[in-house]
């Protein structure tokens, strides 16, 4: 294995999350418009070249894998990719290969994802409610996704739900969704919503509540205990004491956490963002196909990483300044 990947912060890169593709089969409000303008065929990687790449990351110390999208399920020939990338866990060189996804496909996906080695899948779930998940994104059919979790469950799939805290939306929902999870066996992480993607000059203000709030309501009917583990992601987690069940929180806004960050993201088009955050990206495709032999490419890979910033400017009180034009669909959240 080649030396770990140390940015210049002191901080070791062990997480890559790969968007394979921009596409996806809802438009939820807060991540897409609904007019979204997707990329042409011609940009995206191939499954071979994303499988390079991959396997570049991992041989420099990447041990954690999360495949997003868009919706990762929606392109072509994907298993084909996931059992590429299986074989790096067989190897022992990768200790997690897992997925985010919007659940749509699951039914049809979750065998196959256990066979190659995924234990695990973050499913994003808003709401409960049918019409509400319509409304949220903007054509989706909720008992599809609750089929999807459902068999997942059955493939032997941990599910984590993944719940981006919308102020009016979903406010009141908060408790049915734990109540849910404790019930159904999930884990349950709530996200801050994030100014990404179309937003006018808002922030997403109008639609931005504080974790903080959520926290101190969950309080009041749960006896709440921090707990220390992490799943090398963002996420810290709190065990509620009623039910046993683990809840997580991702406050980028409330709580930032970039100084432990070890992560990156590289999207279908070979781009490395080394920050969500931020706007800067390293072109890692010229490397890619400039060569046949990885020594320029593990160059690329090194020099993306020695430009991670420190971390992000979101900022409500900063006003515009601080949010992202790029949508998450690019960088798969
Ligand atoms: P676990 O492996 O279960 O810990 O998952 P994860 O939190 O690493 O992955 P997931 O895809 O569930 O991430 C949930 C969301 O957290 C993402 O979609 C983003 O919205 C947010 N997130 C993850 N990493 C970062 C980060 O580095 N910065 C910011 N601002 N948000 C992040
Ligand atoms: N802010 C926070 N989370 C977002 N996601 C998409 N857009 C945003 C945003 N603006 C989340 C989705 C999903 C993950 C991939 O990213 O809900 O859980
Ligand atoms: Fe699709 Fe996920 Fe974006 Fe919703 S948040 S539109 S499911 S990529």
């Amino acid at each position: 294995m080649d030396a770990p990947l140390v940015d210049p912060f002191g901080r070791t890169i062990r997480y890559l999350r790969v968007s394979v593709t921009d596409r996806c089969d809802f438009r939820c409000v807060y991540c897409m418009s609904e007019d979204m303008q997707f990329l042409p065929k011609t940009e995206i990687l191939t499954l071979e070249e994303l499988d390079r790449l991959c396997s570049a990351f991992v041989r420099h110390g990447v041990e954690k894998l999360r495949i997003t999208g868009g919706e990762p399920l929606v392109r072509r020939n994907i298993m084909s990719f996931f059992e590429a990338m299986g074989r790096h866990l067989a190897s022992g060189s990768l200790r997690e290969l897992t997925l985010t996804t919007n659940g749509s496909q699951l039914a049809r996906f979750a065998g196959d994802l256990a066979r190659v080695g995924v234990r695990r899948v973050n499913v994003s779930l808003d709401t409960l409610d049918p019409e509400r998940f319509r409304r949220l994104t903007r054509w989706g059919r909720l008992e599809q996704v609750l089929k999807g979790i459902e068999a997942a469950r059955d493939a032997g799939l941990r599910v984590k739900i993944n719940a981006v805290a919308l102020k009016g939306d979903t406010e009141d929902e908060m408790f049915d969704l734990v109540r849910w999870c404790a019930r159904e066996g999930h884990d349950l992480t709530f996200i801050e919503v994030m100014p990404m993607g179309d937003i006018g000059n808002e922030m997403r203000l109008d639609q931005f509540w504080s974790l903080r709030d959520l926290r101190a309501r969950l309080a009041e009917s749960y006896t709440i205990t921090d707990l220390a583990e992490r799943t090398g992601g963002p996420a810290r987690y709190v065990r509620l004491e009623e039910t046993g069940q683990k809840v997580g929180f991702i406050t980028p806004l409330s709580h930032n956490f970039c100084e432990s960050c070890n992560r990156v993201r590289l999207t279908c088009t070979g781009q490395l963002h080394t920050c969500l955050g931020q706007e800067g990206a390293s072109d890692l495709r010229a490397a890619l196909r400039g060569s046949p032999d990885d020594d320029a490419l593990d160059d690329a890979i090194r020099a993306a990483i020695r430009l991670k910033p420190k971390g992000h400017d979101f900022d409500y009180s900063r006003g515009v300044e601080g949010r992202i034009s790029r949508h998450m669909s690019h960088t798969g959240g």
